[in-house]
C-alpha cells in the first residue's frame, strides 16, 4: 500500500500510529535534516515537526538553522528541535540520526537541467555522506539533492569507502514524480487524487522518468496522443515549476511534502510498521543501469524487497529503452565523481 501524507487524514493516521507505537515502543525515531534553512528544507522540517513519529528533529545547514529550530521549537508538538549551523557542527547535527534527509544544494533556474547542478552540489552530497558514515552509519539515507541520479551513486561510492555501504539503506527521493503522477491523472479523470496511486520508475529527470500509467489504481484508459502528453507533463514538471518561478528556484513546496512522505514512511517501516511501500531510486539489478526506481517494501532495515516493475506496455518499454542509455551516464558520472576525487 503506497503511503501519503495528507493533514487532513493522515495527522490523525499518524497521531493514531505515534500512540500505538509510544506505548510498545519508546526509543526515539531521531531524523536529521541537511539543507533544512532551505527552500525545501524549512517547510519539509515543518511537516517532520508535526509527525509524532519524529521525536527527536536535527536540523543542518551551513547557514540560518538556529533560527529555524528555534522557531519550529515552540510547535506544540512532541518532538524536540535542535539546530546546527556550519560544518563544525556537521557531525553532532548527525550522530544517533536513524533516518536522514538531504535537501542540500543549489536548485535549478530556468534554462538549466538537473545535471547542470552536479558540480556544486556533487562535493556537498559527498562531504554529508562522509561525516554520515562516520557518525551514522546505519541511518536510512534519502537524498533530494539533485542529480538524484547522480547524487545517489556518489553517496553510496562514499559509503563503500568507509567501509559502512549498505544499498538497502540510501535512496533517492522520486517520490515529488509520484505525487505529481497522482494528481495529473486525477485532474484528467475527475478522481480524488487521494484514491489515485501511480508507481514511477527508473530515474528522476527527463526521460529518465517513467510513470506506469498501465499500472495506475484505480485502472485508467487515455487515447495514445494524451498518454504521450501526461507522460511528457510528468517528466517535465519540475520544468514547469522552475519557469512558473522565474529564477526564484524549483519546487519547493510540493518537493517538501511528497519529502515528508518518505521519511515519515522511513519512520514507520522502522517502528516495525507492516507494508509500507514507497517507490524510490535504490541499488537495483533488474536493469542495466546500477541503480533504478521501483517501488520497493520498507523494513527497519531499508529495503525490506524490492516490487519491480511488473509487466510494461509497448508504450512503457519504449521509455524505459530512452531511460537506460542516460541513467547510466548519470550514475558513472556520480561514481567517476568520488574516485576521482
Ligand atoms: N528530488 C526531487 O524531486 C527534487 C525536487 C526539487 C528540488 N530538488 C533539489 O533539492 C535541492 C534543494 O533545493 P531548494 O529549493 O531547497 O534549494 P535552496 O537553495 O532553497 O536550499 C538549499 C539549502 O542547502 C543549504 N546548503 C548548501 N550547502 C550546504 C552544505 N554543504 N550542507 C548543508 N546545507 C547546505 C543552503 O544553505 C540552503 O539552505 C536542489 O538540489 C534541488 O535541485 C530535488
Amino acid at each position: 500500500m503506497f503511503s501519503r501524507i495528507l493533514p487532513h487524514k493522515n495527522v490523525t493516521e499518524l497521531s493514531h500510529l505515534g500512540k500505538q507505537f509510544s506505548t510498545s515502543n519508546q526509543r526515539n525515531v531521531k531524523v536529521a535534516v541537511c539543507g533544512a534553512s532551505g527552500g525545501i528544507g524549512q517547510p519539509l522540517s515543518l511537516l517532520l515537526k508535526q509527525s509524532p513519529l519524529v521525536t527527536k528533529l536535527s536540523l543542518f545547514d551551513i547557514v540560518h538553522t538556529p533560527g529555524v529550530a528555534a522557531d519550529l521549537s515552540h510547535i506544540d508538538t512532541n518532538s524536540s528541535v535542535h539546530g546546527h549551523v556550519g560544518p563544525d557542527q556537521l557531525k553532532e547535527s548527525l550522530t544517533g540520526a536513524e533516518v536522514i534527509i538531504i535537501p542540500a544544494g543549489v536548485p535549478r533556474k530556468p534554462g538549466m537541467t538537473r545535471d547542470d547542478l552536479f558540480n556544486t552540489n556533487a562535493s556537498i552530497v559527498r562531504d554529508l555522506a562522509k561525516a554520515a558514515a562516520e557518525v551514522a552509519p546505519t541511518a536510512l539515507i534519502g537524498i533530494i539533492s539533485n542529480p538524484v541520479n547522480s547524487t545517489v551513486p556518489i553517496a553510496s561510492e562514499v559509503l563503500k569507502k568507509a567501509g559502512v555501504y549498505d544499498p538497502k539503506r540510501i535512496f533517492g527521493v522520486t517520490t515529488l514524480d509520484i505525487v505529481r503522477a497522482n494528481r495529473f491523472v486525477a485532474e484528467l479523470k475527475g478522481l480524488d487524487p487521494a484514491t489515485v496511486n501511480i508507481p514511477v520508475i527508473g530515474g528522476h529527470s527527463g526521460v529518465t522518468i517513467i510513470p506506469l500509467i498501465s499500472q495506475a489504481k484505480p485502472a485508467v484508459d487515455f487515447p495514445a496522443d494524451q498518454l504521450k502528453a501526461l507522460t511528457e507533463r510528468i517528466q517535465e514538471a519540475g520544468t514547469e515549476v522552475v519557469k512558473a518561478k522565474a529564477g526564484a528556484g524549483s519546487a519547493t513546496l510540493s518537493m517538501a511534502y511528497a519529502g515528508a512522505r518518505f521519511a515519515i514512511s522511513l519512520c514507520r517501516a522502522l517502528k516495525g510498521e507492516a507494508n509500507v511501500v514507497e517507490c524510490a531510486y535504490v541499488r537495483s539489478d533488474l536493469t542495466d543501469a546500477k541503480y533504478f526506481s521501483t517501488p520497493v517494501l520498507l523494513g527497519p532495515g531499508g529495503v525490506e524487497k524490492n516490487l519491480g516493475y511488473g509487466k510494461l506496455s509497448a508504450f512503457e518499454e519504449g521509455l524505459l529503452k530512452a531511460a537506460i542509455p542516460e541513467l547510466k551516464k548519470n550514475i558513472q558520472k556520480g561514481e567517476d565523481f568520488v574516485n576521482k576525487n
